[in-house]
C-alpha cells in the first residue's frame, strides 16, 4: 500500500470555528464572509442589507441602533470564536458624522462587548477601522473620554455633545484604534486577542462614496497606495483573516495598515502627512 500523503497542516485553524462577519452583503466583509467558509469556519453574516452569499446564517441588524443589535445578538449562538468588524459607512456627504461614528465606532463597540461573554479562551477580534484614522494620537484625550462611556447610550450622548469634535469618519476611525489598543491588556488575561486592520484605498461599492467627498484624483493622488493602484476586496479579507486566525496567536493590540507603504512613506516624511 502506498504510504499516505501526508495532509498540509491547518495553519489557520478556521475548520468547525464559528465566526461571526459584520458587513457580510458587500465588499470586504463579503469577501471575509465567503474565504472563511471556503476554510471550514461556520459563518454568521450580519448586516443591514440583505447578504447574497453562500454563508451558514444572516441575521439583519442595523449597527446604528442599540435594540437592533441586542436582538442580533440574542439569535447568535453561545459561543462564537471569532468576531470580525468589517461593517462600516463613508461618512460625508451621504451620512451624518454622528450616524457615522454611531454605526462604525458605538455600534461596533456594543456588539463586541456583548458577544465578548461569549468569546471562549484563544478566541479573537478584528475590527476593519482605516488608515484614515492613522492620526488618533492627535485626538487623545477625546478619544479616552469616549472610550470611558460605558454603553451604546452614553457613548450616543458624548458623541451629541461633542459634535465639534467627532467629524465623522476619520474620528471613527480613530476610535477603532483606540478601543483596540485600549482593550488588549485586559482581554490578554483571557487569551483573548484584539485586532484592527487599516485599509488603504480599496475598489469597493463604498468607493463612490469616497469619490463624493474628494475627487477621485485628489483620492488617487494623495491617498492611494505607493503601488499606483487601489486594493482588491480579498486583498484586504486575506490579511483580517489572518489577523484573526491561529497563525497569529501571539499577535494583539496591533493595527495591521494593509497600505503597501502608505504609512509607512508618512512616518518617513517621504510624503505629507495629510491624515
Ligand atoms: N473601501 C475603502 O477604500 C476603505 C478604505 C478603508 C477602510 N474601509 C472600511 O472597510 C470596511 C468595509 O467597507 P467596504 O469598503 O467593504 O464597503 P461596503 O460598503 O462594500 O461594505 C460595508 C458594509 O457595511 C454594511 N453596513 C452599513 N451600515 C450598516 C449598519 N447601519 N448596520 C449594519 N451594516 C451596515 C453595508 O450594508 C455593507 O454591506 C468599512 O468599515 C470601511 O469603512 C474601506
Amino acid at each position: 500500500m502506498p504510504a499516505a500523503i501526508p495532509t498540509k497542516p491547518d495553519l489557520l485553524g478556521y475548520e468547525g470555528k464559528t465566526c461571526v462577519v459584520t458587513g457580510a452583503a458587500s465588499g470586504m466583509g463579503g469577501a471575509t464572509a465567503r474565504i472563511l467558509g471556503e476554510l471550514g469556519a461556520e459563518v454568521i453574516g450580519l448586516d443591514i442589507q440583505k447578504i447574497d452569499g453562500p454563508i451558514a446564517r444572516s441575521i439583519q441588524v442595523n449597527l446604528m441602533e442599540e435594540a437592533s443589535i441586542d436582538a442580533a445578538v440574542a439569535e447568535i449562538p453561545d459561543s462564537v470564536d471569532r468576531l470580525f468588524n468589517c461593517a462600516g459607512l463613508p461618512g460625508a456627504p451621504r451620512f451624518e458624522a454622528l450616524d457615522t461614528t454611531l454605526v462604525n465606532f458605538v455600534g461596533l463597540r456594543h456588539l463586541t462587548e456583548s458577544l465578548l461573554p461569549r468569546i471562549p479562551s484563544g478566541g479573537a477580534v478584528a475590527s476593519i477601522t482605516s488608515v484614515a484614522g492613522m492620526g488618533y494620537t492627535k485626538n487623545l484625550e477625546k478619544l479616552h473620554e469616549l472610550l470611558a462611556t460605558a454603553s451604546f447610550g452614553e457613548g450616543k450622548a458624548w458623541l451629541e455633545a461633542n459634535s465639534d469634535v467627532n467629524n465623522g469618519y476619520l474620528f471613527s476611525k480613530q476610535a477603532i484604534i483606540a478601543y483596540t489598543y485600549a482593550r488588549a491588556g485586559e482581554l490578554a488575561r483571557r487569551e483573548i486577542r484584539i485586532n484592527c486592520l487599516s485599509p488603504a484605498p480599496t475598489d469597493t461599492p463604498m468607493m463612490p462614496a469616497f469619490h463624493d467627498q474628494i475627487s477621485a484624483e485628489f483620492m488617487d493622488e494623495h491617498f492611494q497606495a505607493p503601488v499606483g493602484r487601489n486594493a482588491t476586496p480579498e486583498e484586504m479579507a486575506e490579511p483580517l483573516i489572518l489577523l484573526n486566525s491561529d497563525a497569529s496567536r501571539f499577535v494583539s493590540g496591533h493595527n495591521l495598515f494593509v497600505d503597501y507603504g502608505y504609512a509607512a512613506q508618512t512616518y518617513m516624511g517621504q510624503r505629507p502627512a495629510l491624515l
